[in-house]
């Protein structure tokens, strides 16, 4: 035993040496073990790193066995370790020499896919090491169902060891199974500090003898980091936009070339690499919008534990203290007043610097949640109103018992629905739409984003050539859960639909048909508001006086009642200032209807051409324009359910008596069966002139369809006309192709609507052309989110009250960052068109059938 051991030991040293001497400086003694779980031979992965069989560092093998997955998922990145898995029927040990007092990173790999020997779904494991509990009762099917990745990563930093050897106790659940694929076991330098408790500053925990669980680890304003191009620790970074709470998503930065990010002395490279510090997301450079708001990141952690955060800073734009000085809050708590990133690096730019805070996040209602937040500093009185972030780990400290295991998360119940009748080898495509299609409702876990970003990248390298059999018609994006929902997802089997229907219960208020009757006269003709591709739209008197719309299905529409009623659960969810409400529906005889807020001043529409109804000024034009526009965002990214509109159009923002705009008719456009035939072409007819020219190309929808409809609808509010009008002459009959002509020619002043030509400023429509514009761009990758059109409009009204720009702006002494925040301004950046480009790349993932 000893000498095979020792045999074996040495091989593994030697394999191993290239990489001992090239991080010699970082970690003496450093070991690096990454085993491929149930592999029978030594392989390399995707990305070059090697990874060997298991066995020999398993102390009882007797009690496991080693399986193949069936299928291989596609958003894995690489066939090695995930393909092959041990199965363990009884506790067993991995034992692995290490010299101590090292910490060592522990990753365990799990891909919860068919196995022909056994059932995923039924293992559940505990992981314990050197007395720590890394991980208890973990189901990685359920976490990746609730997560919808195909994958899951976990990452724990073992405290300093003081034995020879590091033991990994894998015990299944009593009665079931454990799996695992892979296991990275990394010798790593010390890199946690005493952290200082956020609301007691006399106060720190000492990690020194703690063992962490990675929960987050971003690269804020930048890209994803594959573990390949990490600085020497083999971390993966993850994107920060999906974590950013609310529309106010700020704007992304990169150092200029010219800039050197410079590490101090005393912090070592491999603290983060460089191109975490070379990138940042700062609030933007309109100091009065930035007092308004915070810029917060929201994370779901487990409860009952301490979190370690570290904010990672490197100033590269501004080079005096006092620039930009901002306080940062945890949890609701003052964590540090006055931050002056200069300051910290002792004035010197493009020198990197972080800051460790410990939080303890207890039992709240629910989703225990941690929130980050920057505001700038008014005390200092700052040269810019301003706030930067360039990094941000968040990690898990075990507690006083030594464990680190939470529950599991839960999964929707959408999801379950969406997966039960599925098993998950039944076919590549359908555990593609059921990892797609998931909704999810705790983002607990590291490596969240795994599965997506990795996809993502895959696809990026096959320029163009998307796959086209994934069944899903529409591609909803979730950015705070980074979930997707499929229209299979939400509209579902029927098996599923009673479910739902209960998810839905309370919000919903369901009618009689007699009180649809009594509200309506009998569905008289007199009280008809509207026609619309589902059927008429009458009003209606509820409740001996509340105004409402009664939205009443055709007859003949298709749409199944399953259908209707799912969706009805899932619009009575979204709630936002500028959407129209669903108050309730009525399903009775065979008629589905549907009850709405009541908007008194109509469809924008009507305010704008070819009607009695005085014309709207310049300025509320703006403040409509700005409220569809939120509306629109939060469909996009801030519902739980990411919805695409389809079908955007002047007749589809409503005013209400206030003048407030509300998007309407979102979500029933794309309800039906198999988006059937009947309903598309009244999709198609009822929107003409507004219908995105890549969607109608390559019947791929996105998010960025809507995109381009909203700029048509910009331009109908600039120029007062209607999108088609077949009796002006040829070249004027399009408005977007006679607005891009004039763009080009320098001319767009000379269509204008006259009622409002001289109350524009030169600035603001300058600003709102662009805007425009760039909407209307014929590649839904060179569009702007809808986020950041709602930044531009914002700043153009800015710009109508105050023609010289922003006041703080003008009053900057700075030149250079004068410009530089202009050209932030700009759609050019570099973070916009990385999530552009994911947005459309996902179109391509999902190719909307039936159309
Ligand atoms: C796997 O196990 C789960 C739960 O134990 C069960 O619901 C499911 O039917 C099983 N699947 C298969 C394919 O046996
Ligand atoms: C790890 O396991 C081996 C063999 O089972 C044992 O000799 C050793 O003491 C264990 N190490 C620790 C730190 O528990
Ligand atoms: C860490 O553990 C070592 C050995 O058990 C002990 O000597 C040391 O005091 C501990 N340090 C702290 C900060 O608890
Ligand atoms: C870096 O380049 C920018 C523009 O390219 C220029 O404005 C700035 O002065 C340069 N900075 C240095 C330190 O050379
Ligand atoms: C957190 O602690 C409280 C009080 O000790 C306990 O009631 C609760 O069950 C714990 N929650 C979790 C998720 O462990
Ligand atoms: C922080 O405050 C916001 C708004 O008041 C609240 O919604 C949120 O739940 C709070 N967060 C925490 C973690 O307490
Ligand atoms: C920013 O967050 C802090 C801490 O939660 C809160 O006190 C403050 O009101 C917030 N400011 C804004 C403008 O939301
Ligand atoms: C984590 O474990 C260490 C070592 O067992 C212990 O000293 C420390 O108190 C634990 N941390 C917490 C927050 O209880
Ligand atoms: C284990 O996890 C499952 C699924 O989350 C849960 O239903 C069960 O109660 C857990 N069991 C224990 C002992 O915590």
């Amino acid at each position: 035993m000893i000498s095979k051991n020792h045999i074996f030991f040495s091989l593994i040293f030697t394999s191993f040496f290239t990489f001992k001497s090239s991080n010699a400086s970082s970690a003496p003694n450093s070991v690096s073990f990454l085993l491929a779980c149930g592999s029978r031979a030594a392989a390399t992965d995707a990305s070059g790193r090697k990874w060997v069989p298991d066995s020999k560092f398993l102390t009882n093998s007797e009690n496991s066995i080693t399986a193949t997955a069936q299928s291989q998922d596609p958003s894995l990145p690489s066939s090695i370790p995930y393909m092959t898995a041990r199965i363990f029927t009884s506790s067993s040990t991995y034992t692995f020499p290490v010299s101590p007092p090292n910490r060592h990173w522990v990753r365990f790999h799990f891909y919860p896919s068919s196995y022909s020997k056994f059932n995923t779904s039924a293992a559940y494991l505990s992981v314990i090491s050197n007395g720590f509990t890394l991980l208890k009762n973990f189901s990685a099917s359920i976490t990746s169902q609730a997560l919808t990745q195909a994958y899951i990563i976990k990452e724990f930093s073992l405290n300093p060891i003081q034995s020879s050897s590091l033991n990994l106790t894998i015990t299944p659940k009593t009665g079931a199974v454990a799996f695992v694929n892979g296991i990275e076991v990394i010798s790593m330098p010390e890199i946690f500090q005493p952290g200082i408790m956020v609301g007691f500053s006399d106060q720190s925990i000492d990690t020194k003898n703690y063992t962490l669980q990675t929960m987050f680890r971003l690269n804020v304003g930048g890209q994803y980091i594959p573990s390949t191009s990490d600085s020497g620790l083999s971390r993966i970074w993850y994107d920060d936009s999906p974590y950013l709470y609310g529309a106010a998503l700020g704007i992304t930065s990169e150092a200029e070339k010219n800039v050197t990010i410079r590490y101090p002395s005393n912090l070592p490279e491999y603290i983060a690499p460089v191109d975490v510090y070379r990138t940042a997301r700062t609030m933007g450079p309109t100091a009065k919008l930035n007092l308004n708001y915070n810029l917060t990141w929201v994370f779901q952690v487990d409860a009952n534990f301490t979190y370690l955060v570290r904010l990672h800073f490197c100033e590269f734009q501004l080079s005096r203290t006092n620039q930009r000085a901002f306080d940062i809050f945890i949890n609701n708590q003052t964590a540090q007043l006055a931050a002056d990133v200069l300051a910290w690096a002792d004035s010197k730019k493009g020198v990197p610097v972080y800051k460790d805070f410990a939080v303890y996040v207890g039992e709240g209602n629910g989703g225990e949640e941690l929130w980050v937040a920057l505001h700038p500093s008014v005390s200092m009185k700052p040269e810019f109103y301003d706030a930067i972030l360039n990094g941000l780990e968040i990690f898990k400290v075990n507690d006083t018992s030594g464990n680190l295991a939470g529950p599991n998360p839960v999964p929707s119940g959408l999801q379950k629905k969406e997966q039960e009748p599925r098993s998950f080898a039944q076919s590549k495509s359908s555990y593609l739409g059921a990892i797609i299609g998931g909704v999810f409702s705790g983002l607990v876990g590291f490596g969240l984003l795994v599965g997506v970003l990795v996809f993502l990248n895959s696809k990026k390298c096959k320029t163009g050539g998307g796959k086209k059999s994934n069944p899903s018609g529409w591609l909803p994006l979730y950015r705070r859960s980074q979930s997707f929902g499929t229209k299979s997802t939400i509209s579902g089997k029927s098996s599923g639909s009673s479910q739902i229907s209960t998810l839905g219960g309370g919000l919903c208020r369901h009618f009689s048909l007699s009180e649809i009757k009594y509200a309506t006269n009998s569905f008289a003709e007199s009280v008809v508001i509207g026609v619309g591709g589902f059927g008429k739209v009458y009003r209606g008197i509820i409740d001996g006086g509340v105004e409402v719309a009664i939205k009443r299905s055709n007859p003949s529409s298709e749409q199944g009642v399953h259908e209707f009623q799912t969706e009805i659960d899932l619009l009575s969810k979204l709630r936002h200032r500028h959407l129209v409400s669903l108050i309730g529906a009525c399903e009775e005889e065979e008629e589905m209807i549907l009850v709405y807020d009541y908007m008194a001043n109509g469809t924008l529409r009507e305010h704008l051409y070819k009607s009695q109804k005085p014309p709207l000024s310049w300025k509320q034009r703006l403040e409509i324009c700005i409220g569809a526009a939120r509306g629109l965002h939060y469909l996009h990214t801030g519902a739980k359910y990411t919805i695409i509109h389809r079908d955007v159009k002047t007749t589809n923002i409503l005013l209400d008596e206030k003048w407030v705009a509300k998007v309407s008719d979102f979500g029933l456009s794309r309800t039906g069966p198999t988006l059937s035939q009947t309903h598309v072409t009244t999709v198609v007819k009822g929107s003409f002139g507004y219908l995105d020219p890549e969607y109608f190309r390559r019947q791929q929808l996105t998010d960025k369809s809507d995109v381009y409809s909203f700029g048509v609808v910009l331009f109908e509010v600039l120029c007062g006309r209607s999108v088609l009008n077949p009796s002006l002459p040829k070249d004027q009959v399009s408005l977007v192709d006679w607005a891009l002509f004039n763009d080009r020619n320098g001319t767009i002043d000379t269509i204008i609507d006259h009622h409002i030509k001289a109350e524009t400023s030169h600035e603001c429509l300058n600003k709102f052309v662009e805007t425009a514009v760039k909407c209307l761009s014929d590649q839904g990758i060179e569009r702007p989110s809808m986020g950041s059109v709602l930044w531009n409009l914002e700043y153009a009204l800015q710009l109508q009250d105050n023609p010289d720009g922003p006041k703080v702006v003008a009053e900057q002494k700075a030149n250079d960052a004068f410009a530089m925040q202009s050209k932030l301004l700009s759609f050019e950046e570099e973070g916009e068109e990385t999530e552009d480009s994911t947005n459309a790349i996902f179109s391509e993932i999902v190719n909307p059938r039936g159309r």
